[in-house]
């Protein structure tokens, strides 16, 4: 698989630094022509750690019975976002196990509709919502729509169907996944995925056909980030690793898909920056565009323990860091992803023909 010169596969499996070098230098001068130097923020609320799944690489997993649970309460978490406002950041990203009663989606739509709500009394445009909530049904995702979220996030983990079932148990399915992707995409959601990089039987050719995936799905937000293994999940017994270096192949990844997809918004993920002291600077010039610093209640921080010595900074080292690769912090601004309002007008043009 090629684009624009690039052979996917050959650059993902090199380990030659002057192609690094070379990728890294197209992906920054893409991004600062077509994107400039903006990057911006999510308050991330991590507002429960119970979860129904059993995904076998993360910590949260049901079958863990090694963490302690939390459960945040409707009025703490309007607080926390009210509080992520008022400190000047424009967009918060609520995230938690995965927990789809019909129970918890309206206590949920309770909270973003509250918070949109006292945000813009307090100040327009009001807060921002994203959410990331795992799998839900088409009335569900409708429900927290109306209730005025308008980004969600949902990975694939990996568009290769076989390293899908490798890493989940049999009753958690790609096809359903996908599903909820186009859910998402059809209620009018901007749409967010991505994937784990170096897992277990993972090989370079299934990341470059994720890449082609996420163009395929005509995505709207991205966020990927390396597989750390967590002791108490079973997938850290794997010892089938074909991607040798995560933390270089994750980077390489972002520069590949920013120069794919110039008018997408993608997060330097936070596991990106728990590997390597340098991921935070590198995951931006390589075209990462957003960062959630997180907000969780202290107490609880340890607890959403997706991988291992899962490590918080603060906005001041966000924002050092980011100014020292040459980038700058923007709290004001919501920061859409273009792609999505250039996918309406595709559409609407479309129909127009039509
Ligand atoms: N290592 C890295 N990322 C992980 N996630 C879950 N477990 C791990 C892990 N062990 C990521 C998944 C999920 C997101 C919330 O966190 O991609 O979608």
């Amino acid at each position: 698989m090629r684009f624009m010169g690039w052979d996917l596969e050959a650059v993902l499996s090199s380990a030659d630094p002057g192609l690094f070098g070379q990728l890294l230098a197209a992906a920054e001068k893409n991004r600062l022509a077509f994107r400039g130097d903006e990057v911006y923020v999510r308050g991330l609320i991590e507002y429960s750690n119970q979860c129904r799944r059993d995904c076998l690489y993360c910590g949260l997993r049901v079958s863990n019975r090694s963490l302690e649970r939390y459960h945040l309460q409707a009025e703490e978490i309007i607080e926390l976002g009210l509080a992520i406002y008022r400190a000047g950041i424009t967009s918060i990203a609520l995230q938690a196990g995965e927990n789809s009663s019909d129970r918890e989606v309206e206590r949920i739509a309770g909270v973003v509709s509250e918070l949109r709500e006292k945000s813009m009394q307090e100040r327009p445009p009001g807060l921002g919502v994203t959410l990331s909530l795992g799998e839900m049904t088409y009335r569900q995702y409708k429900r927290l729509y109306d209730a005025g979220a308008h980004r969600y996030l949902l990975r694939i983990e990996s568009s290769d169907v076989q390293v899908f079932k490798r890493i989940h148990p049999p009753r958690q399915v790609y096809e359903r996944r996908l599903e909820c992707l186009h859910y998402l995409k059809d209620i009018g959601y901007q749409v967010g995925t991505g994937v784990m990089i170096g897992l277990p039987g993972q090989s370079y050719a299934s990341l470059a056909a994720d890449l082609n995936f996420f163009v395929e799905q005509d995505i709207d937000m991205l966020g990927m980030g390396p597989y750390i293994p967590h002791h108490d999940t079973p997938l850290a017994k794997a010892r089938d690793y074909i991607i040798q270096d995560a933390f270089g192949t994750s980077i390489k990844m972002m520069a590949l898909a920013r120069l794919m997809m110039p008018d997408i918004n993608m997060v330097v993920s936070t596991a990106l920056q728990n590997i390597n002291p340098e991921g935070l600077r590198l995951g931006v010039k390589a075209g990462g565009n957003v960062v959630m610093p997180v907000f969780t209640p202290q107490e609880h921080q340890a607890e959403y323990a997706l991988y291992p010595n899962k490590e918080t900074k603060s906005l001041e080292s966000i924002r050092l860091e980011v100014e020292s690769a040459g980038y700058r912090l923007c709290l004001s601004k919501w920061g859409d992803s273009p792609h999505y309002f250039n996918r309406q007008l595709a559409a609407g043009k479309k129909e127009g023909l039509a």
